[in-house]
């Protein structure tokens, strides 16, 4: 049976400028490339969930316009059921400015808009579900509703605490799985030793932490057992979306029941194939992507 997923989160229309560096201040860069990707952190993991097999619900806001429409066409387009996500009337879809190096880092400039008016309402009668991702793109107290409700089917809380700021200690709380990047882990932990024990740090009292450490892999911890995990080689083309791609893989294959080494070294696999890409929504693979990568 296919895995049940649902994703509480934001939509974000990236105008994605390629620079030769990021500007300083007072500075204009001028761009070597520009391109619009479907984006957001909730998007993107919903996405990444229905291309990797999973059965997906997606709850989010949009404005009432046209790039709106545009998610909940390529959502519906993507199988995945968008029956719950909201439309204001009087705000815009969220926008942002990926600034991508020629490394394939990346860097944001983000206008929340229609996120931030998602209200707990959006959430009250969440179907059956064996894994709920969270991320800090939407109001805390939406996500925090949202983890309550899948409470009662035992479902698999995992929270990608970014962007930071949208995050509080409450947040923390109701997640089993945290899946912070390298900044995010220290900010959390409050220290800034070797990533493994950092992940078995934020693990106390949890299943698990996974720290994504980019093309270093990740450190993770989960059900008493720690290591570190190592990526494929490819060549980063643009890191956006690429974490989510991560998120959505660990999240299949710990429901799937894989043994942890193995589900984190599969969401490094699809992190990794996402980097390939430019944009976030195009470069999100489907599983056989990732089993070519990981060479099973
Ligand atoms: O995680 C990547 C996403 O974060 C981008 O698509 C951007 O929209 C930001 O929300």
């Amino acid at each position: 049976m296919a895995v049940r997923a649902i994703v509480v989160g934001s939509l974000v229309m990236d105008l994605s400028f390629l620079v030769p560096k990021r500007p300083e201040p007072g500075e204009v860069v001028i761009a070597t490339g520009f391109a619009t990707f479907r984006g957001g952190k909730g998007y993107n993991q919903a996405i990444a969930l229905a291309r990797l097999g999973a059965d997906v619900t997606f709850v989010g806001a949009v404005g009432d316009d046209a790039w709106g429409r545009e998610f909940i066409a390529s959502l519906e387009a993507e199988r995945v059921d968008a029956s719950r996500m909201v439309v204001i009337p009087d705000a815009g879809t969220s926008v942002a400015a990926p600034m991508v190096t020629p490394d394939g880092d990346v860097a944001f400039v983000h206008a929340p808009a229609a996120n931030a008016l998602l209200t707990p309402e959006a959430v009250a009668d969440l179907p059956a579900c064996d894994v709920l991702l969270l991320q800090g793109e939407v109001p805390v107290e939406t996500s925090i509703a949202a983890a309550r409700v899948v409470e009662r089917y035992g479902a698999l809380v995992m929270l990608n605490p970014a962007p930071a700021h949208g995050i509080t200690p409450e947040l923390i709380e109701v997640a089993a799985i945290l899946t912070p990047n390298e900044i995010e882990a220290r900010d959390l932990a409050r220290s800034a030793g070797d990533p493994v024990a950092v992940a078995r740090m934020l693990a106390a009292g949890r299943r698990g932490a996974v720290i994504t450490l980019g093309e270093r892999g990740a450190a993770w911890a989960i059900d008493g057992q720690s290591g570190h995990a190592y990526p494929p080689s490819i060549v980063a083309i643009d890191a956006t979306g690429a974490g989510d791609s991560f998120c959505a893989a660990l999240a299949v294959a710990l429901v799937e029941g894989q043994p942890a080494a193995d589900a984190v070294r599969f969401a490094c696999a699809a992190r990794a194939a996402a980097a390939t890409v430019r944009g976030a929504e195009p470069g999100l693979p489907d599983r056989r992507m990732v089993e070519a990568l990981l060479g099973r």
